[in-house]
């Protein structure tokens, strides 16, 4: 084969979009007769697939690649590419800092790398950051685990929230279609896989761009439709959706998730913040009152559901008061587990331009406020396990401890038991709590 013996190393940052991107190029690489290499300095090709939601996202990116750089000057042969968000962000302006790199690529042209790297080794730098359509994808992911598995249904988001790059970054909405998606759902069952996450930045935007509306004048394909279209593959017991919008959730969700079996009872509902003048200046479409509707509702038709979200402190303007309203949310909503971040003004957003910036101390002391909620209320949640009976679908060996095994309940509770993971991998087993902390739980295998 053509790149016999070359070998390649991807080295992934940010969200689930990037990594699920990451397995598509990784299967691309091998399509083209690359081998994966754990260790980048001995890859001839290396990929950086990147993030900017926040600043020190960004700037990880750089440290890492200069040193690659410099490894260049001494093998020229090697390969080095950046793609995803900060690659989308900065374009040309990449090459004219590290002008070493072969390949920037916008995440929308991942499915594109095959011929991107053909034209790099006719000897071009390629910069590929313009808006396309995305094409279906025909390689074969090389997924990371063989249990669990991420299928895209949508690309893109349309909300301006006005912190946030995404928009920038991601480009419009796409949708893929219904059938497109079932495929490979079906071929991911075939393949043994048991639990598929649908990932979405704005899931609860599916369909919209897609032709087609109801007698009702709703929009034939929503993420409801599909989850009633897609929830009964063939092996695929456990079927989870992420990221849900509070701006576009609805009832019929809540019901569908009720009424298939296969679909976990995990909600992740980010809310960003608990007050509502600093919702409105963050264009999120929504107040606390109609956040805390959705969760009451979910519990109402779940009540054992867990629910995760996302939350920022610290944006511009937020005062004391305002910021003690996300805190109070969080103390009343009783989330599974939230995470946090300060405030990162970024590039091309509106909120970066506003003269209420907070100061670095107010953002890190409300962080830290934060993290300390968010793991008291999440050991409460956990503390719910102790003495009961779970069901978990293992998915590996513990790193730190190779006697036990890991997993997750249907709420999406990481989990651990002793065993061994040649017998275990794959199968769904129930495991009696007998030990929490926040974030995880113990127990031990019932037979
Ligand atoms: N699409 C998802 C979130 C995607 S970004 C949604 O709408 O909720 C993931 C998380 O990063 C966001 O939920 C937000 O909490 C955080 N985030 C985004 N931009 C940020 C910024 N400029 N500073 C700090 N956190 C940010
Ligand atoms: Fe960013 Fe808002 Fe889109 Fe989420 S919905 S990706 S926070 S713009
Ligand atoms: Fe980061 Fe891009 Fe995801 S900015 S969070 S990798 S969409």
């Amino acid at each position: 084969m053509k790149n016999a013996n070359k070998k390649y190393n991807i080295v992934t940052f940010g969200c689930q979009m990037n990594k699920a991107d990451s397995e598509r190029m990784a299967g691309v690489l091998e399509k083209m007769g690359f081998e994966a290499e754990s260790d980048p300095n001995l890859a001839d090709l290396v990929l950086y697939n990147t993030c900017t939601i926040r600043d020190n996202a960004e700037q990880k990116v750089y440290s890492y690649l200069g040193r690659q750089a410099k490894r260049k000057h001494k093998q020229p042969d090697l390969t080095l590419v950046v793609a995803g968000c900060v690659a989308q962000q900065e374009g040309e302006q990449l090459l004219r800092r590290v002008p070493e790199l072969d390949l920037v690529m916008g995440p929308q042209h991942a499915n594109r790398l095959e011929d991107l790297l053909q034209q790099v080794f006719d000897g071009s730098q390629v910069v590929a950051t313009e808006p396309i359509h995305i094409i279906e994808d025909i390689t074969k992911p090389r997924r990371d685990s063989s249990v669990t598995a991420w299928v895209n249904i949508i690309y893109g988001c349309n909300e301006r929230c006005s912190y946030c790059v995404v928009p920038n970054v991601r480009g419009v909405e796409q949708s893929r279609t219904p059938e497109a998606i079932k495929a490979e759902m079906t071929e991911l069952g075939r393949q043994g896989y048991k639990e598929i996450t649908l990932l979405g930045q704005n899931i609860d935007a599916y369909g919209r761009d897609l032709p087609g509306s109801t007698p009702e004048g709703r929009h034939k394909h929503t993420l409801t439709d599909l989850l009633y279209y897609v929830h009964d593959i063939p092996g695929i017991d456990r079927l989870r959706f992420s990221t849900s919008h509070p701006r576009y959730f609805t009832e019929r969700l809540i019901k569908a998730c009720k009424e298939l079996p296969n679909v976990c009872e995990h909600f992740h509902i980010p809310f960003q913040s608990g007050d509502n003048e600093i919702l409105k200046a963050m264009k999120r479409g929504y107040t606390h009152e109609k956040y805390r509707r959705i969760i009451e509702t979910i519990r109402e038709y779940m009540p054992d559901a867990s629910i995760t979200a996302d939350a920022i402190a610290g944006f511009p303007g937020e005062t004391e008061e305002q910021f003690e309203h996300t805190l109070q949310l969080i103390e009343d909503m009783g989330f599974d587990l939230v995470n946090t971040a300060a405030y990162s003004p970024r590039p091309a957003t509106p909120a970066a331009l506003w003269d209420n910036q907070l100061s670095e101390s107010i953002k890190s002391d409300r962080l830290q406020r934060l993290n300390r909620l968010v793991t008291v209320t999440a050991e409460a949640r956990s503390r719910r396990y102790l003495g009961r009976e779970v069901e978990v679908l293992v998915e590996a060996q513990n790193i730190k401890d190779p006697t036990q095994v890991l997993g997750r309940t249907r709420s999406n509770r990481l989990t651990f038991f002793p065993g061994k993971i040649e017998e275990l991998i794959g199968k769904t087993v129930k495991v009696k709590i007998t030990e929490i902390r926040a974030f995880s739980i113990t127990g031990e295998l019932q037979k």
